[in-house]
């Protein structure tokens, strides 16, 4: 047998148990061939004859799926900390957003970045994921709100990942906050986000999934429907900021369109819980947004998990709610702030994290196959990864078989 990649001296956590397991298999090696998982088993049943072209040495460390960043807004311009120091003094994210701030200051900074000054912007934000052993990220638009600044950020998305050779999927989401010419002519800018702004980031082919803000300070749930048909006009799926700050009933309207995923739940009713598992609809869960915003109603995990959605965690990498590049810090604060098992949160940012993404049949286990996507890690067991916080435990990564700098 001939292999690119022969991985050696490591303890696999494969994350390939539906039972929610860690898959742990001890002494092991895996292989790769044309950046694809090809054999993964006890090292003592390496097969014989084997011809590998390069060897690495895991160290004893420990190989779990490279790990899937599956909600960000990571390509931004401009700086929200004077908002967030106003928060500290006790200013809503509701109250600022009413009064010109929020999503719409990042807006004007944004279109104000031409593509090299956003790139340089961004890449920092994309490397810091990466040295966290994210080798998927999903990126979503959102901050230009206009054309051509949306099809600008989905290029940039699509750019950085192309430079960090990363799996980057792109997320449409223009319909993320009022931009200031519409103001009070919401219906009309819903309008020109259908008519106009997706069909044309679609026909450049730059759209993965289609995405909306349905809240008091976002968009209707009628709004949502009218962007959710106009994705499904195009064959397009959808997820949702759902939830976050109030109920309504924005995981029940994804389900109804097969959504992806469901994202934020904090509001969520049990009801809608019980529409997403008909629905396979994915709950992604963002402590970094419920901790930044000071948030107490945490999402509803018990129902979650009583009724098997899957739930991903994810950073929400974004300037105003959850400045964070780390996911590693998600798991964590997944334990202590939502209650989540350090086997459930690394499921939520490998195997539910690639379903969110409509990946799971590409990425986020370990299995003969998949994308040879990887991170391997100097731990004593994968559960460490959760229950530290600020340790740097990577020691390599892999993207499709190749090695992620970072
Ligand atoms: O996921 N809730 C809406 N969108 C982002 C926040 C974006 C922003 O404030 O810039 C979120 O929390
Ligand atoms: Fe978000």
């Amino acid at each position: 047998m001939k292999a690119d990649l022969l991985i050696h001296h490591v303890h696999l956590a494969t994350l390939d148990d539906p039972a929610g397991g860690w898959g742990e298999l001890r002494d092991a090696a895996l292989l790769v061939q044309a950046g694809r998982i090809a054999w993964l088993g006890p090292r003592s049943a390496l097969p014989a004859g084997l011809q590998a072209a390069r060897e690495h040495d895991g160290q004893g460390g420990w190989l779990t799926p490279g790990l899937l960043d599956c909600h960000t807004h990571l390509v931004w311009a401009g700086s929200r900390a004077a908002e967030i120091e106003r928060r500290w003094q006790g200013a809503s994210y509701e109250e600022i957003a009413r009064s010109g701030g929020g999503i719409v200051s990042t807006v004007q900074a944004t279109r104000a970045a031409d593509e090299a000054a956003l790139l340089a912007a961004s890449r920092p934000r994309l490397q810091a994921l990466l040295r966290d052993g994210v080798t998927t990220v999903e990126i979503k638009s959102g901050y230009g709100l206009d054309t051509e600044t949306e099809l600008r950020l989905l290029r940039v998305a699509r750019r950085l990942g192309q430079q960090a050779g990363v799996q980057v999927r792109t997320t449409f989401l223009a319909a993320h906050a009022l931009p200031p010419e519409y103001r009070g002519r919401g219906d009309d800018y819903i309008e020109l986000v259908c008519r106009e702004m997706l069909p044309a980031a679609h026909a450049q082919g730059l759209v993965d999934a289609v995405d909306a803000f349905c809240e008091g300070i976002g968009f209707s749930p009628a709004q949502t429907r009218r962007v959710f048909e106009a994705a499904r006009a195009l064959g397009l799926p959808v997820k949702l900021h759902a939830d976050q700050l109030s109920d309504l009933g924005g995981a029940a309207l994804a389900a109804e369109f097969g959504g992806l995923s469901a994202d934020h739940v904090e509001y969520t009713s049990e009801a809608s819980v019980q529409a997403m598992a008909r629905a396979g609809t994915v709950a992604v869960l963002l402590p970094g947004a419920y901790y930044c915003l000071r948030e107490t109603r945490r999402p509803p995990v018990e129902a979650l998990r009583r009724h098997g959605v899957p739930m991903a965690l994810s950073t929400d990498c974004n300037p105003g709610t959850s400045p964070c590049t780390s996911l590693l810090l998600m798991l964590h604060m997944g334990c202590t702030l939502f209650g989540l098992t350090p086997a459930e949160a690394l499921h939520g940012v490998t195997r539910h994290a690639a379903r969110a993404l409509g990946l799971q049949d590409e990425c986020g286990r370990l299995s003969v196959g998949l994308r040879a996507d990887l991170a391997l890690w100097a731990v004593d067991h994968p559960r460490d990864l959760a229950c530290q916080f600020g340790f740097q435990p990577r020691l390599a990564s892999w993207a499709g078989g190749q090695a992620v700098a970072g």
